[in-house]
């Protein structure tokens, strides 16, 4: 069922839409230099939900944002699609693990901020935004400053914002971390009904083997110090999942092989 196995649904037989080629990271600073992640190999296609797991610094926000084009790579590449350049702006949204919405705008206003950034029409994006808003199950929360809002709904808000111009890619860094265990699986629910829906490709970073598990179609499990991607894990549980997955034979294989990989190599020299 797991590992190897081939993803079920059209997930698997999209159009690659991130090439990883030995992408790997060295940041270097005034105390000296300090090798993030080693060269990662692999490929996305449309409409998969990828996850990286693995422990504190082991590289998964290094790999997302060099993915997404907001760093570049110390070795390799990562090209979009088949035009062998970094992704583009309007291409993305990206969700971060604080919900980051400016105090001082409503909420309407904060999820139609790209639309500022990117140049598109006010009108419109409002419109857009709007909708956004009633997809997250944030109706009648316009008007309302960011401060009114519960942490999960801010965290809702952050993701119409990234939605806002209908990118195909969505970048989350453990946008759940901070949330209560019932409010992030509310969130997983409703990110697996978007994702599906909007035929989104998304890659999600996180802590959380068994919120990996839930989503994903592959989690790519990375090791620490420095980071490595040790493999990649197929989760063929069909779809739509509801959280009673996790009782499932197949889900528990997953989470404990995920868990017994990053132990492994957590316990190596
Ligand atoms: N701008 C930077 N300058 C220097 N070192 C950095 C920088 N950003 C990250 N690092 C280092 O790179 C390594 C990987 O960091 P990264 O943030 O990618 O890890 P992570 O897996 O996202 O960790 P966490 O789960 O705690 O968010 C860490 O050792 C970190 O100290
Ligand atoms: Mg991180």
């Amino acid at each position: 069922m797991l590992q190897s196995a081939q993803a079920d649904g059209a997930s698997r037989n999209g159009n690659v839409v991130l090439r990883i080629q030995g992408a790997a990271k060295t940041y270097a600073s005034q105390s000296g230099s300090c090798t993030a992640l080693l060269p990662v190999t692999s490929e996305v296609r449309a409409g998969e939900f990828i996850s990286l797991v693995g422990p504190s610094g082991c590289g998964k926000t290094t790999l997302l944002k060099m993915c997404a084009g907001l760093i570049t790579p110390s070795a390799g590449t990562i090209t979009f699609g088949e035009t062998g350049k970094s992704i583009a702006p309007g291409e993305f949204g990206f969700v971060f693990q604080a919900p980051a919405l400016l105090p001082w705008r409503t909420v309407l206003s904060n999820v139609a901020l790209p639309a500022d950034i990117l140049g598109l029409d006010k009108a419109a994006a409002t419109e857009r935004a709007r909708a956004l808003l009633a997809t997250v199950r944030l109706a009648g929360a316009e008007e309302k400053y960011p401060r009114e809002l519960s942490g999960g709904m801010q965290q809702r808000a952050a993701i119409a914002r990234a939605l806002l111009h209908d990118p195909d890619i969505l970048f989350m860094d453990e946008p759940f971390g901070a949330l209560d265990a019932m409010t992030r699986e509310d969130l997983n629910m409703e990110l697996q009904r978007i994702s599906q829906k909007q035929h989104k490709t998304v890659l999600f970073v996180t802590h959380d083997i068994e919120e990996a598990v839930l989503l994903s179609d592959r989690v790519f499990a990375l090791s620490a110090g420095p980071g490595r991607l040790v493999e990649t894990i197929d989760i063929t549980l069909s779809r739509p999942r509801s959280l009673s997955v996790k009782a499932s034979p197949e889900f528990t294989r997953a989470v404990a092989r995920i868990r017994a990989l990053l132990n492994r190599e957590e316990t190596l020299p």
